[in-house]
């Protein structure tokens, strides 16, 4: 399966990805994560995205869709992939489709995290990540066995610096205004399928596989 995920921040894009990912032996490429890792690293491409990520703002089509250009030719991702966090513009949606078209594929389904805004903060401002796995706790939410540790590995969790309630608000507006348009270019193919992202994690679950059954 080519399945693409789309929802605001915190939304659960990143919670369920494993998840799905386990299921259906797909490979996971979130563009963030992707990011993050070049940032940490400081290549070329990293030290490019690193300020507008912090400032919550979208980097650049061309840097995220050469990215996902290179990850779906390997051969690991031939069975199919989840998309966390791309295509996140029309043009990137766009470009998607000619890449796959090159391959003679297509995206199966769409997953829209629907959800109000009103409920991400909480959801952005507790949560700790596990760069390494990328494993996702929450103070609340999931707490992890020990806090600021993973739980399988002991190592120290962190915060992403762009999970302030203050960039949350730059994050949300690039998502209603260059992302959203994104859930209509696929909903006229006919291929979205609503979540309702709000409910509790195992909930969101139960419908992530009844979407894909
Ligand atoms: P990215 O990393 O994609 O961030 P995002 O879209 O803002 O999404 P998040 O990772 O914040 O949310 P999520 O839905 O994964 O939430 P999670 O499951 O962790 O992008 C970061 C930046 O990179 C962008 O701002 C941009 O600069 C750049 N970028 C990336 N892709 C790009 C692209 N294609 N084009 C241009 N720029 C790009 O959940 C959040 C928290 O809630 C966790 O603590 C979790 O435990 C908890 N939680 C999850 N589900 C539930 C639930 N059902 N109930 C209660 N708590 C829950
Ligand atoms: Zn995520």
């Amino acid at each position: 399966k080519r399945l693409i995920l789309i929802g605001p921040p915190g939304s659960g894009k990143g919670t369920q990805s494993p998840l799905i990912k386990d299921e259906y032996c797909l490979c996971h490429l979130a563009t963030g994560d992707m990011l993050r890792a070049a940032v940490a690293a400081k290549t070329p491409l990293g030290i490019k995205a690193k300020e507008t990520m912090e400032k919550g703002e979208l980097v650049s089509d061309d840097l995220v869709v050469g990215i996902i250009d290179e990850a779906i030719k390997k051969p690991s991702c031939q069975k199919g992939f989840i998309l966390d966090g791309f295509p996140r513009t029309v043009a990137q949606a766009e470009k998607l489709d000619e890449m796959l078209g090159k391959q003679g594929t297509k995206i199966d389904k769409v997953l829209n995290f629907a959800i109000d805004d009103a409920i991400l903060e909480e959801r952005i401002t507790g949560r700790w990540i596990h760069p390494p796995s990328g494993r996702t706790y929450h103070t609340k939410f999931a707490p992890p066995k020990t806090p600021g540790l993973d739980d399988v590995t002991g190592e120290p969790l962190i915060q992403r610096k762009d999970d302030t309630a203050e960039v949350l608000k730059s994050r949300l507006e690039a998502f209603h205004r260059q992302t959203a348009p994104v859930i209509d270019y696929y909903s006229k193919k006919g291929n979205v399928a609503q979540l309702h992202a709000e409910k509790p994690p195992k909930e969101v679950t139960a419908e992530v596989q009844k979407a894909l059954a």
